[in-house]
């Protein structure tokens, strides 16, 4: 287990005047075995933060305990013996151009003076995890950036730690390349048992394999859960606009204006703007029709997302309710009945 207990860490500002606090006063726990996401825009203090758990930063006040352990109390070799435990992945992969494919996994195990047949034996099995066998014998130079993330991740792997530390290492891939990066970390989370934690600014990979997640911001974390939840009903403005592409938290014009349109359509009604999100795998079309047929509410859906967040559909229509206000109760009440989470957006629309 990791606890991270009220990191502070102030750096000089940049015009060298005064301070700038990078983290103020986080505290966070991340299981064994998880996957834990730390989500934020840039400058947030992400790296800052989790660069605290391999003590690449020393935070400026603040415990650090992994397994227990409290790393501000160790001196530098047993620091180093904890280190090999913590392995860690970059956006550009930080791998020696002058060493090959083969080289760079074996380097952290040259490094601790394992024997040279040792070191085979432990790296050719990295390899063949990694699928780049075939290409042992290549430079960096003559890999594509999927392929030399996954010289990085075999490297990570060479000392068989129990943490991943994983800092945007998706964030300069193509679409499908981070999909199978993404793949491959998971398998690894599974088959190794390895804790992984992710740095990321990117919803998608937050969807694909995050299981808890804090949202920084400015320093402090704005927001914490179980992905599902916080995707369900993200608080605070800056965590509604990153899932913007993904819950339409945001309401474009186009769809405030039909808004519009609809409740002059339907004077002297109680007209509700709704979002209505649901997880899983109620049917939200026989629901939506029941809606009308049963409590006479014209529905009107002016736009809907359908996503998959850990295998589970997760999806996010905006709509407009016209009734009278019994029925509006009354469909309110089934509607939540159906666990469909309902967020009335009238002030938004009016605002
Ligand atoms: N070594 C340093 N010296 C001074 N200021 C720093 C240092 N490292 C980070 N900062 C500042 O601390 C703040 C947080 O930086 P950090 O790199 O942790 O953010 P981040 O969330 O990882 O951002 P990004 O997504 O761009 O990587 C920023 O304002 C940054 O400029
Ligand atoms: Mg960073």
């Amino acid at each position: 287990m990791i606890e991270l207990q009220h990191i502070w860490q102030t750096y000089p500002s940049p015009d060298g005047k005064g301070t700038l606090d990078a983290v103020k006063d986080v505290s966070v726990t991340i299981e064994d075995g998880e996957i834990f996401g730390v989500l934020g825009r840039s400058g947030a203090g992400k790296s800052t933060l989790v660069r605290c758990i391999n003590l690449l930063n020393r935070p400026t006040r603040g415990k650090v305990l992994v397994d227990g352990q409290d790393l501000l109390a160790l001196d530098d070799a047993q620091l180093r013996t904890v280190r090999h435990k913590i392995g860690m992945i970059f956006q550009h992969f930080n791998l020696l151009s002058s060493r090959t494919v083969y080289g760079n996994v074996a380097l952290p195990l040259e490094l601790t003076g394992m024997p040279k047949d040792r070191i085979r034996q432990k790296v050719e099995p990295l390899l063949k995890l990694v699928g780049l066998t075939e290409h042992r014998d290549k430079y960096p130079s003559q890999l594509s950036g999927g392929q030399k993330q996954r010289v990085g991740i075999a490297r990570a792997l060479a000392n068989d730690p129990k943490v991943l530390l994983s800092d945007e290492a998706t964030s300069a891939l193509d679409p499908e390349t981070t999909v199978s990066t993404l793949a491959l970390l998971r398998r690894i989370n599974r088959e190794l048992g390895v804790t992984i934690v992710m740095i990321t600014h990117q919803m998608e990979v937050v969807k694909q394999i995050c299981e808890r997640i804090v949202v920084m911001d400015h320093g402090e974390i704005i927001e914490r859960g179980a992905v599902l939840d916080v995707f369900r009903s993200p608080k605070h403005p800056t965590t509604r606009s990153m899932l913007s592409g993904i819950l339409c938290t945001e309401l474009p014009p186009s769809v405030i204006e039909k808004i519009h349109t609809e409740f002059a359509a339907h004077p002297g009604q109680c007209n509700k703007a709704l979002r209505l999100t649901f997880v899983g795998e109620e049917a939200t079309q026989p629901v939506i029709s029941t809606c009308a047929t049963d409590y006479g509410v014209n529905f009107n859906i002016l736009a809907g997302q359908i996503s998959e967040i850990q295998g589970k559909t997760f999806g996010s229509l905006t709509v407009v309710a016209s009734c009278s206000p019994e029925a509006y109760d009354r469909v309110h009440a089934f509607l939540l009945a159906n666990h469909i989470q309902i967020e009335e957006l009238n002030d938004a629309v009016v605002a």
